[in-house]
């Protein structure tokens, strides 16, 4: 078993092959555990705060939730609350980690969760940055094992906007041996530096992962087994959404995208979807879309993580 005590998870990219493998295979277990126990859970006298610097639906209560399973008391703060009234981020986790075991943040700049971690002494996760989003990482890639197997040789074509969510893949695919195809307009690719990352790791680790990023979204979904794609606008760039839907026109995931991938290709989207923006009901609401599992495995990943680092 990999010791994941006392650790962060900022980017998936903290983690090796194997401790991914160990999250997963806890995650496993305890959605079986929790199928079958029913029993109340065990107070243990630790707590967590969870930070919500943005809205949050399935995040916010997938930690909540996941927090109650393993006994520990969730405190959830708001921007009202934290990095507030000009407070520093050193005093905030210098008086936070008086209080809690660990802290739970989604914020906006990637810097901002590398300056709580540098100042806390007990375990930071990212809860999603503009960055990454190493939670939605981790229960995807559980969601792709439960219904494709793999992921290793596994094709993953990600279709939209080089944000997040697309370097979250990146990073996925690198540690998992997984062929990553993301596709866009020009102008709204992935961050370089994130794709030369993700194939450090796979050299790194000898995973076999490959990577292409192409404006051309046939190219991408042509055999994939995975499509998934994701809000054109990601939160903060709300003033762009129109614009956005713009350049992003043709870049839509819809039945006739879907059916030059693989024939048993699953639809992958982290919601919340906007509907007729980056996917069409067709292929949301289709037999092959496995979103809702998605939101479900938010809780049994994060549960997970939190039990091994605690
Ligand atoms: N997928 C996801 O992180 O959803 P929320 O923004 O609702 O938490
Ligand atoms: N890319 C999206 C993901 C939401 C879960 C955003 O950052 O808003």
């Amino acid at each position: 078993m990999q010791n994941l005590h006392g650790r962060d998870l900022l980017t998936l990219g903290d983690l090796t092959p194997e401790e991914v493998e160990a999250v997963l295979e806890r995650a496993v277990a305890q959605k079986q555990a929790r199928r079958m126990a029913g029993k109340p859970p065990v107070p243990t006298g630790k707590s967590a705060a969870l930070i919500f610097m943005k809205p949050s639906l399935r995040t916010r209560v997938s930690f909540e939730l996941a927090c109650v399973d393993l006994g520990l008391h969730p405190v959830v703060l708001g921007p009202a609350d934290a990095f507030s009234r000009e407070e520093t981020v050193h005093d905030t986790i210098k008086v936070l980690e008086r209080y809690v075991d660990v802290i739970v943040l989604r914020t906006f700049a990637q810097s901002h969760i590398e300056e709580v971690a540098e100042h806390a002494s007990i375990p930071v996760v990212n809860a999603l940055t503009d960055d990454y989003h190493p939670c939605q990482g981790l229960a995807d890639l559980l969601t792709i094992r439960e219904h494709k197997g793999g992921p290793s040789g596994l094709k993953l074509a990600y279709v939209g906007d080089g944000n997040n969510m697309a370097h979250t893949y990146l990073l996925a695919g690198a540690l998992t041996g997984m062929h990553v195809s993301i596709a866009g307009p020009a102008g709204f690719e992935p961050s370089e530096a994130v794709v030369a990352t993700a194939r450090g790791l796979a050299a790194q680790y000898g995973t076999g992962a490959k990577f292409e990023v192409t404006s051309d979204v046939r190219a991408a979904v042509a055999g994939a087994d995975v499509v998934v794609t994701d809000t054109w606008a990601s939160m903060g760039q709300e003033a762009e959404h129109a614009a956005r839907v713009a350049a992003f026109a043709g870049y839509s995931v819809d039945a006739a995208l879907m059916s030059i991938a693989d024939p048993g290709a699953i639809f992958m989207h982290c919601l919340p979807a906007h509907r007729g923006e980056e996917v069409q009901n067709d292929v949301i609401d289709a037999g092959y879309s496995v979103v809702f599992d998605e939101a479900e495995n938010r809780l049994h990943a994060q549960r997970a993580w939190l039990s091994l680092v605690l």
